[in-house]
């Protein structure tokens, strides 16, 4: 077995964060005891790119249990956490992945798991299927993919005709999208904030730029948290639901005049640039919950910066030429991961997206050959399935149609 980590003898640490984990994670469970009986991964090599932390680590498990040999590379180069890294190792998974590797370590741990040759994919952010691809395919049957970058580029790929084989966009299911978009990311990048600043965020004006599934979540639980929230949107229609929702729409040249806490969560790219910086108050916290470090301009950030110091681990402070001091976090990469102290989306979240995952491995692992190379959907009765189960786990009992209601709602005749 190969492995890359930064030190085995974290493991017994990782160890110990991977049982918590798993503690709090009763759906993958579930499927972990189905997998360890039916074995339907046997046979099969996993490459995956993933946030190597401990919530990972219990379904790269869950996929071993499978029957499958596990190869993990981090998807970006500040979440991993190396106790856990080490601990995986230590249960036979394959890792290449430390915390802080360099872009050029980054890749090369990504082709490190393509040279072990899988034949399925999980990928977070799209840049594994993008490597496999200058690589002609690699012989990979099929793939998962985790978020909406991730799709996005998927998507684009398959636009052009060059997407080599299937692959199941996972975050798009209702599920994923509604739970982890939405809740999860609104949980970890509001406990990131707080905890690398230390700052509160009721009474604060917050900025939210987007409002897609991510920026909906952010802004609604940090105005439950007492801050006032402005949105910024490029979309019309979700900027009124804004609107309707009662936030304060503004254009992002508007609220730079007074925001204090600027969270981008577009997917998109310069979304804050230099124009804005300059608008801005003296104080601003600048963070980013979208997936790539590319949303808040950093060149501009460095060019009208005269001093850069951190004041506080993952919290850089810059003065700008005039005396201007505006607040980095974790580098303006993905806050809810990237910081020392980001520990990712509650364990309850991410017990239904990688039960999501493991599914559609499972259903990839009986299908792929009958796919065609494109992107596709999660099958509904596996976003149902782990819908259900989280309920019956949670003791929530559904309400059962009858037959009368059935009836009624397949027929047309019966009006006013
Ligand atoms: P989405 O497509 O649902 O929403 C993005 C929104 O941003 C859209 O409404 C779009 O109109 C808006 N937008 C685009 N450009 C804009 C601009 N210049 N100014 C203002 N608004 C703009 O996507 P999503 O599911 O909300 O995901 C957003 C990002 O978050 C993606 O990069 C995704 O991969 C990432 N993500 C991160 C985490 C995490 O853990 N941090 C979790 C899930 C998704
Ligand atoms: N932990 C592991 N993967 C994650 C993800 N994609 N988003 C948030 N937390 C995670």
């Amino acid at each position: 077995m190969r492995y890359r980590v930064r030190n085995l003898r974290l493991a017994p640490r990782g160890r110990a964060a991977v049982e918590w984990a798993r503690e709090h994670m009763p759906v993958l469970a579930e499927i972990r005891r189905e997998f360890s009986r039916s074995r339907p991964l046997r046979g099969l090599r996993v490459g995956a790119a993933l946030h190597v932390e401990a919530k990972t680590a219990v379904l790269a498990l869950t996929l071993k249990e499978g029957g499958a040999e596990v190869s993990l590379a981090g998807c970006n180069p500040l979440s991993t956490k190396d106790e856990v890294a080490a601990a995986l190792v230590k249960e036979g998974v394959s890792v290449y992945a430390w915390r802080g590797e360099s872009q050029r370590d980054y890749y090369a741990n990504l082709r490190r798991v393509i040279a072990d040759r899988p034949d399925l994919v999980i990928d977070d952010g799209g840049d594994l299927v993008s490597e496999l691809h200058s690589r002609g395919g690699m012989g990979v049957k099929g793939g998962c993919e985790e978020t909406t970058t991730g799709v996005n580029r998927l998507r684009a790929m398959e636009a052009r005709g060059e997407l080599r084989f299937p692959v199941i966009a996972v975050n798009d299911s209702p599920t994923k999208r509604l739970f982890d978009n939405r809740f999860g990311t609104a949980e970890s990048t509001l406990q990131a904030l707080m905890s690398l600043t230390n700052t509160q965020i009721g009474g604060k004006r917050v900025v939210v730029v987007g409002y897609g599934h991510v920026g909906r979540g952010i802004a609604s639980r940090a105005r439950g948290l007492g801050a006032v929230v402005t949105v910024v949107e490029t979309d019309p229609v979700r900027a009124l639901e804004a609107a309707m929702d009662g936030f304060l729409v503004r254009s992002l040249e508007e609220a730079c005049e007074d925001g204090e806490i600027f969270i981008t969560a577009t997917g998109s790219f310069h979304v804050i640039r230099e124009e804005h910086l300059r608008e801005m108050r003296d104080g601003a916290i600048l963070c980013n919950a979208g997936h790539f470090n590319v949303e808040i301009d950093l060149e501009a950030l460095r060019r009208l910066s005269e001093r850069r110091r951190e004041v506080l681990e993952d919290v850089e402070e810059f003065r700008l030429k005039g005396g201007k001091r505006l607040y980095l976090l974790a580098g303006g990469r993905l806050v809810n991961l990237a910081g020392r102290r980001s520990l990712g989306h509650p364990m309850e979240i991410m017990d239904l997206s990688f039960s999501l995952q493991a599914l559609s491995l499972q259903y990839l692992a009986g299908n792929a050959d009958r796919l065609k190379p494109g992107v596709h959907e999660v099958p509904p009765e596996i976003d149902r399935r782990v819908a259900e189960l989280k309920l019956k786990l949670s003791g929530i009992r559904l309400e059962r149609q009858t037959e009368e209601q059935r009836e009624y709602l397949r027929s047309w005749r019966m009006g006013t």
